[in-house]
């Protein structure tokens, strides 16, 4: 979850990897630093905070050079601070490393490392990657990278310069992302390719513990053992203006405008449209054989697990076949028990997620068959499993999920129906049906977004509450999972969602005249049981906002607020659904005077546990 960078050509490296790290500040922004060597000098700047900071301070300290590498962080051992942050040195400060991910065995080596002498600086994990880099250093850095992996055990994304070697840096991954950038004349390394596409489309996926590197005029790959290896460069098609805010104050602003194209998107390449519309999953290797499974499993974290959570009502509904939706940090520690028939849907916006990596691997030692759902091309999730479905997306800057998750709803819908279409669960009529409905959802997502201001207005209203509780029944349930997670994490309100028939085994008494709650109503059959569940909380002092359909009259006497969406059916509602919510989270964070691209305690990516 920290950003990493590196750069070395003809430039000064210090604006590039500034600008880089800029790219990167949404997977850490506890402190930030660089390390530069220039007329046969290393130079180490860091600054706790904001990049910002450190840009303050490489103004006054200026530092020359056309190599070096970059950190932004987010903190795991030690507290946020100028010397906790990276890059971390030797003790001669000859040798700088920084570092994503953590090395578990640390305390065992610095021990060790004391008791060589070494004094250490930091309470980090980072630091002993330094020094035992140091430690094994005669004359040969790639030599002393690779002693250093036989020692360090855990997750990193690892770049390494050291004064003595000035044309080269050194780096390489494990269970954590990195790639390189082949650039005229220069190089760049980034945790992520946003940083990259400013100088270059073409970039090097390295594989865990494939070590690179990377001089001013090319990249050399090494295994573990040492030995070269040959690996091929893949060219990005992702647009840079896809990476930067486009006029909108936030990026979540705008990255819940662009789920209409984000929905589009990732359905229009799966559809067939000759004939009777059908799903063609066959770009991704999904055959008939898939859909013989005798359960599928979802598995994933955070708004990724309501997707799945989403995607349980979906099959059941179109392909009658058993689902089991889990956490992916419960999954992995709870002994579970596999069906070789089992199919697995792991579903992770930045496919790096370490819980949701390890349940994976843990279905497929059991034998289980894998599909990811995932946004970020060339990530671990994607290299591993067996069919990758993407979600098309873009880059996905702010924080809090919006577009990955409507787009993962999408790829759970289109599994869902093929699964249904090859079960003979749903006719060939029906499915043409439902195709038509999922492509006029782009059109009414938009017009959602032309009612911005309606929810404006009513957050201007109400963000000031205290509890905020979200409920609903069978798909609305799902999305008041995912509605009250969005508002918690970027505006801190005390909020919760419940299935609403669970009002009166608990939730209820914590509802007085200080709650919002949300009713999230287009399950059709169930409006009278929502409307009942929506008197009791009136009763009880409560401000209630529906959200439910264009035209529809059920709740105008018992609703304070109503917010309505276009008539969608009720199993494809969750794509439209969520946006009052997203949109009613940005404008409460934005009223408290937060950023809610940055939430706090928080990062993008959550590559450890
Ligand atoms: C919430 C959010 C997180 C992620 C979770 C999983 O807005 O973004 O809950 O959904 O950390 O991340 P991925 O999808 O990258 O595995």
């Amino acid at each position: 979850m920290c950003g990493i960078v590196g750069y070395i050509g003809d430039e000064e490296a210090t604006p590039v990897l500034i600008n880089a790290l800029k790219k990167l500040e949404y997977r850490g922004y506890d402190s930030a630093g660089i390390a530069v060597i220039g007329d046969g000098k290393l130079s180490v700047r860091k600054a706790k905070g904001a990049i910002k900071f450190l840009e303050q301070r490489i103004a006054t300290e200026i530092i020359r050079g056309s190599v070096g590498i970059g950190h932004t962080r987010w903190a795991t051992h030690g507290e946020p601070s100028d010397v906790n942050s990276h890059p971390h040195t030797d003790v001669a400060g000859k040798i700088a490393v920084v570092h994503n991910g953590i090395i578990e065995n640390h305390a065992k080596l610095r021990a060790f490392l004391e008791s060589h002498g070494v004094a250490f600086r930091s309470q980090t994990d980072t630091e002993v990657v330094a020094h035992l880099i140091d430690f094994h250093y005669n004359g040969d850095l790639l030599q002393a990278v690779l002693e250093t992996l036989k020692r360090i055990e855990g997750s990193y994304a690892l770049s390494v310069v050291c004064e003595s070697s000035p044309d080269r840096i050194v780096a390489v991954r494990k269970d954590a992302p990195l790639v390189i950038g082949v650039g005229k004349g220069e190089n760049l390394i980034a945790s992520d390719v946003p940083p990259l596409l400013e100088y270059t489309r073409d970039v090097y996926y390295p594989n865990d513990l494939e070590v690179a590197v990377v001089y001013r005029d090319r990249v050399e790959f090494y295994d573990a053992d040492g030995d070269p290896i040959e690996k091929t460069t893949t060219h990005v098609e992702w647009d840079i203006s896809a990476a930067e805010k486009g006029g909108y104050e936030h990026f979540m602003l705008k990255e819940i405008h662009e789920q209409p194209k984000a929905l589009a998107d990732t359905l229009r390449a799966r559809i067939k449209t000759y004939a009777t519309k059908s799903i063609n999953l066959e770009e991704i290797g999904f055959d008939a054989s898939w859909a013989e499974a005798n359960r599928v499993v979802i598995t994933a974290c955070g708004t990724a697990w309501h997707a799945g959570v989403v995607g349980k009502y979906a099959f059941e509904r179109f392909a009658r076949i058993p689902v089991d939706v889990d956490i992916a940090s419960e999954y992995r520690y709870r002994n579970p028990i596999f069906d070789p028939k089992d199919i697995f849907i792991i579903i992770s916006q930045s496919g790096e997620t370490a819980d949701t990596l390890a349940a994976m691997r843990m279905a497929r030692s059991g034998g289980a068959r894998i599909i990811a759902i995932t946004n970020a091309v060339g990530s671990t999730l994607a290299r591993e499993a067996d069919l990758v479905m993407y979600t098309w997306a873009g880059p996905e800057i702010a924080v809090a999920s919006t577009k990955a998750f409507t787009t993962q709803l999408m790829c759970v819908y289109l599994i869902a129906l093929q699964f249904g279409a090859l079960r003979g669960t749903i006719s060939s009529e029906d499915l043409a049906r439902h195709i038509d409905e999922l492509e006029a959802l782009p059109a009414q997502a938009e017009k959602i977004l032309a009612e911005k201001e309606t929810i404006q207005r009513f957050a201007a209203r109400n963000f000031n509450k205290s509890k905020a509780f979200f409920m609903g029944r069978l798909f609305d349930y799902a999305i008041s999972l995912e509605s009250a997670l969005k508002l918690k994490e970027i505006s801190y309100t005390h909020s919760e969602a419940f299935a609403a028939g669970e009002l009166k085994h608990g939730p209820i008494a914590l509802v007085d005249e200080t709650t919002l709650i949300v009713a999230i109503c287009t399950q059709r059959e169930l409006f009278d049981k929502m409307d009942s569940n929506i008197k009791e909380v009136k009763a009880r002092g409560a401000t209630v906002l529906v959200i439910t359909y264009e035209g529809e009259t059920h709740f105008d006497k018992t609703a304070d607020e109503i917010f309505r969406i276009p008539a969608a059916p009720d199993a494809l509602t969750p794509m439209l659904s969520v946006i009052p919510s997203q949109l009613y989270a940005y404008y409460c964070s934005v009223l408290r005077g937060l950023d809610p691209d940055k939430p706090r305690n928080l990062a993008k990516s959550v590559t450890v546990e």
